[in-house]
């Protein structure tokens, strides 16, 4: 499983690029927004800290504007990786990027059908929203479960990276689908690294080591 972190935030980005397990990126305009800065120089700036690919989206409504926006964005830099919204305007976009040879992640995807459409124009990636749908009492899971299952059916190629993750077990749960990449918040890392019996056993060796060499002394 591949891991991105979800933020354009560059001290997040820094630290979490420090546990080496970081593959990529992946923003949104409103991560964008709490920036104040240029997505250009953001991008640029991640770009420089994760040798992987960053998902920058484009905030074009239609289809020809959003292709235009998105080879702008695309020329940033090399890793750069369009993010589309699952809409009318966006499923026609993605051909048109993806015919040039543009990677495409299309975004606020939310049912099967979206990602298999999303997959026959072409995507890079697809990321369905699991933390979202749980928010409304929806099973986010599931709809993981429903995609792995269409694309394994077509053969597709198209990545599922799993978004919206609130907590580790979406993780787990996705890993064990065999779901491509998970973005996650530097938080969820965190959690995921942690475990008490872990701090407890390091704590109980340490303390047993130095109480040995005490009473040599
Ligand atoms: O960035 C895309 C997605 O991961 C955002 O999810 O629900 O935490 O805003 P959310």
């Amino acid at each position: 499983m591949k891991f991105f972190l979800d933020t354009a935030d560059i001290n997040e980005i820094r630290e979490g690029a420090t546990l080496g397990v970081v593959d990529g990126v992946t923003t949104n305009p409103s991560l964008i927004a709490k920036t104040g800065r240029p997505v250009e120089d953001v991008a640029r700036e991640i770009c420089s800290i994760v040798d992987g690919p960053l998902s920058l989206e484009v905030l074009s409504v239609t289809a020809e504007e959003m292709i235009e926006e998105g080879q702008k964005l695309a020329a940033i830099h090399p890793n750069v990786v369009v993010k589309i919204p699952m809409i009318r305007e966006g499923l026609k976009a993605l051909r048109g990027l993806s015919t040039k040879g543009i990677a495409v992640n299309v975004t606020l995807v939310f049912s099967p059908l979206q990602a298999l459409l999303a997959a026959k124009n072409g995507a890079a990636y697809v990321s369905p929203f699991i933390g979202r749908l749980d928010d409304i009492s929806a099973d986010g899971m599931n709809l993981i479960s429903d995609i792995i299952e269409v694309y394994d059916a077509y053969g597709f190629e198209t990545e599922v990276l799993i978004a919206s993750v609130r907590n580790p077990m979406h993780v787990l749960e996705a890993a064990k689908m065999g779901a491509d990449v998970a973005t996650v918040p530097l938080a969820v890392l965190e959690q995921m690294l942690k475990h008490p019996l872990t701090d407890i056993g390091l704590e109980k060796f340490m303390a047993d080591w130095h109480r040995s060499q005490q009473s040599k002394s």
